[in-house]
C-alpha cells in the first residue's frame, strides 16, 4: 500500500525533499505551501495552497488526506506548533515539537541550554531584556560582539561588529531591538554546516556543506538566506580536520542528549552551523530543519531511500548503516532577483536555458500561463554533481548563467579560488 507523506513548505529545500521522497515508488506525496512551487506540484497527488503557519489548515488537510507522516521544511510552522498539532492527530512528523524547536527559534534558550549542559562550542554570551542594558554592556566591553535578536528573523537579524557595523553602528542597531537580545563574542574562522538526521536519541550525520550568506561575490554585501553552497567528494571540507569534524558531531550529539534529558526530545533534522576557529568548532546556531540551500547539496547525494530514513527516525531505530551518500562533490547556485535582498525586482519573467546535467530546484517563483516570474525571495537553484569540485562547479555555473531575466547569482560559489581563500584563511588562524 502507498505511504502518504505530507511535505510542509514550498521553497528550494522542500523541492529537494519531495524529489528525494518521490524516488520511492510507494510514496504518495502531498504538500502545503503558500505559493504553488512549479517543481513540486508535478510530484503531488494533491496540494493545499495556504500559509504554512496556518497549522489548523495543515492539520485538517493532513487528516482529510489520511497522511501517514509529515515532513516539515521551514522553521516558522515548527514555531507555530505544527508538529504538536499533527502528532496529537496521530500523524508522526519528521521535525521537532515547538518546545524542541526552541533550539532554533529562541537563541537565548539555545545558549542557556548549551551552558546548563556543559556542551562544548558555546561562545561567551549574555542575554538582555532591554536595549538599555545591552548598550550598557557594549560600552563596558572590549572586543567585537555578535548582536542577535533572540527570535526568528529569517537569517537577517544578526549584526557582527567589525563586519557589518562599527561600535557606533552596533549601539544604534541594539536601540532598534526589543527584549530578548543576545550579545556574544565575535568568532573568527571559517563557517561550515553539519546536518544530521535524528530520532531523538541516535544521530546520523550528512556531508559537510559550506553556505554563502553574503549577497555578492567575494563575500561582500548584506546577509541573505544563502546564495549557494558546496560539498566535497569525501563529505568533509579541506579547512576542517577530522578531529574538528568529530568535535562538531560530538556537539550535535550532546545537544540531542540534552534535549532528551530536559524532557523535550528532539526528532527531525538537526542543523549545526559552526565557525571553525583556532580553538576548534564553535556553534553559531542550531536550526531545527534542513538548511536552504544546504538541503539541495545533501539530498542530491542521498543514495538511501529518504522515506525509509524517516520511518526509522519515527520508530526510534535510526542507525548510520541506514544512510548512504554518493561520494561526489556538489555545487548549488541560487538565482535571485536583481536587488535582492534589499529591494528585489519582482514579477519579472525568467527562463532557464538548457541545464542538463544540472539539477533544477524551484524556490520563490510564480508560474502564470507557463511563464515563470520572480518574487521577492530567492528564485531557483541549480545543483551540479561531479567527481571533483571543479566539475560540479562548471555544471552549476553553466546552468546558472544560462538563465534569462532580471536575476543574478554568485559566480564564485564552489570555485577553486574561493576554496583556496578559505584554506589559506584557516591556515593563517592556526
Ligand atoms: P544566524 O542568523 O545566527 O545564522 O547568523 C547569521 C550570520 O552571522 C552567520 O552566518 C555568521 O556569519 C554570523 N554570526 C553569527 N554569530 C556569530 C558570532 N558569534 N561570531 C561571528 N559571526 C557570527
Ligand atoms: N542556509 C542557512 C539556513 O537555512 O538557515
Amino acid at each position: 500500500m502507498a505511504t502518504r507523506i505530507l511535505v510542509v513548505g514550498g521553497g528550494g529545500r522542500e523541492h529537494a525533499i519531495i524529489a528525494s521522497l518521490a524516488r520511492n515508488s510507494d510514496a504518495e506525496l502531498y504538500a502545503v505551501m503558500s505559493r504553488r512551487n512549479p517543481g513540486m506540484s508535478g510530484y503531488c497527488r494533491d496540494m493545499l495552497l495556504e500559509k504554512e503557519t496556518n497549522i489548523h489548515a495543515v492539520s485538517e488537510f493532513a487528516r482529510k488526506k489520511m497522511i501517514d507522516y509529515a515532513v516539515i521544511g521551514p522553521e516558522a510552522p515548527l514555531e507555530a506548533g505544527v508538529v504538536d498539532l499533527l502528532e496529537k492527530e496521530g500523524i508522526p512528523c519528521m521535525g521537532p515539537t515547538r518546545a524542541a524547536a526552541r533550539l532554533e527559534t529562541d537563541k537565548a534558550f539555545c545558549r542557556e541550554m548549551m551552558d546548563r549542559h556543559g556542551i562544548a562550542g558555546c561562545p561567551r554570551y549574555r542575554v538582555f531584556q532591554s536595549a538599555d542594558e545591552a548598550v550598557r554592556f557594549l560600552e563596558s566591553h572590549e572586543g567585537d560582539l555578535a548582536i542577535k535578536p533572540a527570535g526568528l528573523t529569517g537569517g537577517k537579524g544578526v549584526r557582527i561588529m567589525g563586519e557589518h557595523v562599527d561600535r557606533k553602528g552596533a549601539r544604534e542597531y541594539i536601540r532598534t531591538l526589543r527584549s530578548g537580545i543576545v550579545l556574544e563574542d565575535r568568532l573568527i574562522g571559517e563557517e561550515f554546516t553539519l546536518q544530521a538526521f535524528t530520532d531523538g536519541t541516535h544521530l546520523v550525520p550528512m556531508p559537510l556543506v559550506q553556505d554563502h550568506k553574503r549577497a555578492f561575490e567575494g563575500d561582500e554585501g548584506p546577509n541573505t538566506g544563502g546564495m549557494g553552497s558546496y560539498s566535497m567528494p569525501d563529505h568533509g571540507l579541506p579547512f576542517v580536520s577530522v578531529a574538528e569534524w568529530n568535535a562538531a558531531l560530538g556537539i550535535m550529539k550532546s545537544a540531542v542528549a540534552a534535549m532528551e534529558e530536559a524532557g523535550t526530545p528532539y526528532r527531525g533534522i538537526l542543523y549545526g552551523q559552526f565557525m571553525n576557529t583556532r580553538d576548534g568548532p564553535m556553534v553559531i546556531e542550531f536550526n531545527a530543519r534542513f538548511g536552504d540551500p544546504e538541503a539541495m547539496n545533501v539530498l542530491s547525494l542521498l543514495k538511501t531511500d529518504l522515506l525509509a530514513i524517516i520511518e526509522k527516525a519515527i520508530e526510534g531505530s535510526l542507525s548510520q548503516r541506514d544512510v548512504r551518500f554518493v561520494k561526489k562533490a556538489t555545487v548549488c547556485k541560487y538565482l535571485v532577483p536583481e536587488g535582492y535582498p534589499e529591494s528585489p525586482v519582482t514579477d519579472q519573467p525568467v527562463t532557464a536555458g538548457a541545464y542538463d546535467p544540472a539539477l533544477l530546484y524551484y524556490a520563490n517563483v510564480e508560474e502564470k500561463d507557463g511563464i515563470l516570474y520572480t518574487q521577492s525571495s530567492r528564485t531557483m537553484a541549480f545543483v551540479g554533481l561531479g567527481d571533483t569540485l571543479g566539475e560540479a562547479e562548471e555544471i552549476a555555473e553553466r546552468a546558472a548563467s544560462g538563465v534569462k531575466g532580471k536575476v543574478r547569482h554568485r559566480r564564485d560559489v564552489g570555485t577553486e579560488a574561493l576554496l583556496k581563500k578559505r584554506i589559506d584563511h584557516m591556515r593563517e588562524l592556526r
